[in-house]
């Protein structure tokens, strides 16, 4: 890990001045070169909002009664496209003053009177200094965390991807299954305003429901007719197989209910656990509805797609059976009124039959 340290020597303070009396300037700028500080005096309040637009500065430090605007003025326009900087109002006087409110709307971070001696400005510029170097530590930080967050989930989505395509290759037979699945749930997922863990967990695990299925014989997974029960049977594994492997890596146990509980059934006649109603994981049965949707609207060998009206009314006959009845309607309320949306899917993912 990177050692953080607020003492870089290496690295000079930017600071600007805007005084419209040029002797205020003249003498701050020795002053500030003298205490190492990068240093750019302005005399035109105007000019000075230009240079902090165009250039990068660490602390400004203004006056408030310029011409021809005032250095309120001045933080207002700055504060519109800059919040960052650190800014010190210099006052002449302190009647003249602006309320404090005004300090605190436009983020003004510390003022003091101008005088000959420059003791309090530079005890100012130097707690400045600190706050504006702590705040670069923890941007750095915050950046190194974002960095290396954006690898491990690149890394995570690049692994799902390999895996996946470790099934799709063993079974060519529904490639685009997974992926049509996994965006049919996440339609019906936004409709349900599911959060977006659980759309991102619904996604990912639909890509991943039949992971298993890399444990079934090919001789029964491109069997082109029907099974027997015992091939039936070991069809059945593929959940439990696919949660197992899954099971493995922390990282997919989000994962692991949708990949495990896709082929239950509301009334309890599924596979592999029996479990029935809100047993069933809700994402669970969010992937059964589009599973079972992808099924029958794509070609088997021993048929071709179903008719979506012949769909919608298996729907409707099988809520509260086969499928949660919350759900259901949801979906067929999707086929009937917006298949629009289902057909993209279709289009985007074509199946290889
Ligand atoms: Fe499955
Ligand atoms: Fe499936």
């Amino acid at each position: 890990m990177r050692k953080y340290s607020e003492n870089n020597t290496e690295k000079k303070y930017k600071i600007i001045a805007v005084d419209d009396e040029s002797g205020i300037i003249d003498s701050l700028s020795v002053f500030l070169k003298h205490s190492n500080y990068d240093f750019t005096g302005v005399t035109d309040p105007l000019e000075a909002i230009e240079k902090v637009r165009n250039e990068h500065f660490d602390l400004m430090i203004l006056d408030f009664i310029m011409t021809p605007i005032h250095g309120d003025k001045v933080v207002e326009e700055i504060r519109k496209f800059n919040k960052e900087l650190y800014i010190l109002l210099l006052t002449g006087h302190k009647d003249l003053a602006p309320p404090l409110e005004t300090i605190k709307r436009l983020d003004i971070q510390g003022y003091c009177e101008k005088s000959d001696k420059f003791d309090q400005l530079l005890l100012l510029i130097e707690s400045g200094i600190k706050s504006i170097s702590q705040v670069n530590i923890i941007k750095q930080i915050n950046e190194e965390l974002k960095d290396t967050y954006e690898k491990l989930e690149n890394a995570y989505m690049e692994s799902i991807e390999t895996l996946r395509r470790t099934v799709d290759a063993k079974d060519s037979y529904t490639r685009g299954h997974s992926d049509r699945v996994s965006e049919y749930a996440c339609l019906l997922g936004s409709e349900l305003h599911l959060s977006p863990e659980d759309m991102r967990t619904l996604k990912i695990g639909g890509l991943f429901h039949d992971i298993g299925k890399i444990g079934v014989p090919d001789s029964i997974l491109l069997k082109p007719g029907k099974l027997t029960d015992d091939e039936y049977s070991e069809i059945k594994n593929h959940p439990s197989i696919g949660a197992h492997i899954l099971s493995t890596a922390t990282i997919f146990k989000d994962l692991l209910p949708i990949v495990k509980h896709h082929h239950e059934r509301y009334d309890g006649k599924g596979y592999p656990s029996q479990l029935a109603g809100e047993d069933i994981p809700y994402l669970a049965r969010i992937t059964a509805i589009a599973d079972t949707f992808d099924a029958m609207t794509s070609k088997r060998p021993y048929r071709n797609a179903l008719e979506l009206d012949f769909v919608i009314n298996e729907f409707e006959r099988c809520s509260g059976t086969q499928f949660d009845p919350k759900l259901a309607p949801v979906w067929i309320d999707i086929m009937k009124n917006h298949f629009d949306k289902i057909k993209a899917i279709m289009d985007k993912f074509p199946s290889n039959s």
